[in-house]
């Protein structure tokens, strides 16, 4: 189902919405079924529930390994030999490891047997808490084989975000590492889970696999060593994968929202699969002896989608590397794709910008001319950031893939196709086939025609969009498919120009994007008020030149706490603030900027009036709006005077 010029393209896109489900039997004919579905699709959007290939068996492993090998027949050999991974340490001077898809399989297996042999059972809960390790891939792939359901946990995320997720989905298993290398640094990473596991009762074993050698505390009966698990005598390089049906839950993958803690996404097998591996061959192009480096974290959906599952499913050669963009030096990037001969480039405008600050000069001291397509992912990327990047690392001559989607969806929505589409700078352009966005108005009328803009939802399924939230399929409800009826709201604004390509503007809930990385304004201020000097707070983003937004939260302090007398100045009250932020969420939520003030700007319903404070963190205060229906308006002079020495 290669999509081979805009023709095709069209073509592709036409059936997708006049015969939707025989668009997808086409492409889902192209995988390995123990056994093929009784129905395509069944779903309702207006009380949510959806399902895809009905009926359906298989194993999405056997669809990489099996499937791939089978495929190549006249030479399965040489599939067998084929890079599958390619792994750069963070220290450049560690040797580089290759594992080919016979080498990953066999690993695969063995670590299978290994899950088994600890008593996972098929739908048990795993949590992933791993650094980029090619065994942090192998660990999802196990479990996929034998049928549990991972739950990756960024290895940022403090030990209360972890055992939040844990308990939330009575996880039974902890996979992690004794530390992480990232930059100049090693980071614990073992200590953190056992912080974590205080409070999950659930928990019955850890695989602990060394990387660092930091000292861990390994406690008897619960904690095994890696290698231990996968040496013991009985343990076979060979294993049959788990049968699962088509909507078995692959993996839960925790993201925030407007409201609430962070909920478990659920995404299930057959969809995912043939979703995720469809839009990979399409918007990259890659090609047989391509390397396709995704520069994400597996903690978060993209590298889900476009490091492990759609690559391999595919075939291609995937660079995976543990360490930072500016370690030991800026130009580690370009030095990475000099080296490995990368192909393909997907990266995040945060980081674009960020290597971007350093000037021209650490990219031209490599050689990049073996770049073909450079793809970017998670926030708008502005005009700057995306002529640098043409320029300065495709050369002028490589197809920038913007390509919009979100945890929820599985896989990319709106894209390029690489060399297909015809590019603008910030436009995510036009959807792929299968999907079929529409914009509403606030009412939830649909804008027709184009030059609009207005609230971004999908008004028809696709094979990877979530099913649940999981442990609370209402919340999926009410989160999604509230707002507008019978459609999918996804959170954003955009905006369809005359050419009707979408240009993506951004967040219109309550949820901040600080380099690409989401959190819920209300889930910063949880954690914030967390802290005993605390007493009320108000997070809003703010426009950030690296990060995109950054996160700039309004304090009111506790009166009861006596600050004079232990002596805290501001510095002292801010640094602790962003400590228990740290604490409570990881680094990755700390605030970039705090405004001690004596009151917010409320209704007279006591609701937090963010508009004016987002206007305040914006440094535009010339027009704040009406402001007479707060129940203390003084308070917003009081605020705006507070903020220039911000
Ligand atoms: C939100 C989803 C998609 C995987 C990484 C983030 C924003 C994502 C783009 C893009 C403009 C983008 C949206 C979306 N976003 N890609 N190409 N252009 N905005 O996944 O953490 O679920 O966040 O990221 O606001 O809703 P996520």
């Amino acid at each position: 189902m290669k999509i081979n010029n805009f023709s095709d393209y069209q073509k592709a896109y036409k059936t997708s919405v006049e015969t939707p489900e025989k668009f997808w039997e086409d492409v889902a004919n192209e995988f390995y079924w123990r056994k093929k579905w009784d129905k395509t699709l069944e779903w309702n959007f207006n009380d949510f529930s959806l399902s895809w290939f009905v009926g359906a068996k298989l194993n999405i492993t056997e669809n990489i390994f099996e499937r791939n090998f089978i495929k190549n027949q006249e030479n399965p050999q040489d599939f067998a030999q084929k890079t599958a991974i390619i792994w750069e340490a963070n220290d450049p001077n560690e040797p580089n490891i290759t594992l080919s898809y016979a080498q990953l399989f066999e690993k695969v297996c063995q670590f299978a047997n290994a899950l088994t042999q600890n008593g996972i059972k098929k739908g048990d809960r795993i949590a992933i808490y791993m650094p980029m390790l090619p065994e942090t891939v192998i660990a999802m792939l196990a479990c996929a084989r034998v049928g549990a359901i991972h739950s990756v946990v960024f290895a940022g995320f403090s030990a209360s975000s972890l055992a939040d997720r844990i308990n939330d989905a009575q996880v039974t298993m902890v996979l992690t590492s004794d530390g992480n290398f990232r930059g100049a640094k090693a980071i614990e990473v073992k200590s953190v889970v056992d912080e974590a596991v205080l409070t999950c009762p659930s928990i019955k074993k850890i695989i602990v696999l060394k990387r660092t050698n930091t000292p861990v505390v390994m406690q008897e009966g619960r904690d095994i060593w890696w290698s231990n698990a996968i040496s013991n005598a009985n343990i076979s390089k060979e294993h049959q994968a788990t049968e699962m049906d088509a909507e078995d839950p692959l993996f839960i993958l925790y993201t925030s929202g407007s409201t609430g803690k962070p909920k478990g996404v659920v995404h299930t097998t057959a969809g995912y699969m043939v979703y995720t591996a469809y839009t990979f061959e399409n918007v990259f192009q890659c090609a047989q002896n391509d390397i396709f480096w995704c520069t994400a974290d597996v903690g978060w959906v993209t590298g889900h989608s476009y490091i492990v599952y759609a690559p391999l499913l595919c075939g291609a050669t995937m660079l995976m590397f543990e360490g930072v963009p500016t370690y030991p030096d800026v130009d580690r990037f370009w030095q990475i794709i000099d080296k490995h001969k990368v192909t393909h480039l997907y990266t995040a405008p945060t980081a674009i910008r960020a290597l971007m600050a350093f000037g021209t000069e650490p990219p031209k001291r490599h050689n990049l001319s073996s770049l073909k397509v450079l793809g970017s992912v998670g926030e708008p990327i502005n005009e700057e950031a995306w002529q640098w990047y043409n320029v300065n690392i495709g050369g002028s001559k490589c197809p920038i893939v913007d390509t919009w989607w979100q945890t929820e969806t599985g896989g990319i929505l709106i894209s390029p196709l690489a060399g297909i589409t015809p590019t603008k700078p910030t436009f995510a352009t036009l959807p792929l086939p299968g999907i079929q966005p529409i914009l509403v108005d606030s009412e939830g009328k649909e804008l027709l025609g184009n030059d609009v803009e207005g609230n971004l939802c999908i008004k028809f399924p696709f094979p990877s969009m979530l099913r649940t939230t999981y442990g609370d399929h209402e919340r999926c409800k009410q989160t999604y498919f509230s707002t507008y009826k019978g459609l999918y709201f996804t959170g954003d604004g955009a905006k369809r120009d005359a050419d009707g390509y979408y240009r993506i503007l951004g967040r219109v809930d309550d949820v901040i994007n600080v380099s690409g990385h989401r959190f819920g304004t209300a889930e910063i201020e949880n954690a914030i008020n967390e802290d005993v000097l605390v007493l009320e707070s108000a997070v809003v983003g703010y426009p950030h030149d690296i990060k995109g937004q950054g996160i700039y939260a309004y304090v009111i302090l506790d009166n009861n706490y006596d600050f004079s007398a232990k002596n805290l100045t501001s510095d002292a009250i801010k640094h602790k603030i962003i400590n228990t932020v740290t604490k409570i969420i990881g680094a990755i939520a700390k605030p970039d900027k705090i405004q001690i003030v004596s009151g917010l700007p409320k209704t007279r319903s006591g609701k937090i009036m963010r508009r004016i404070l987002r206007k305040i963190a914006e440094k535009d205060t010339t027009n704040l709006g009406d402001i007479s229906t707060l129940l203390d308006p003084n308070v917003v002079a009081e605020i705006v005077e507070g903020a220039k020495n911000i």
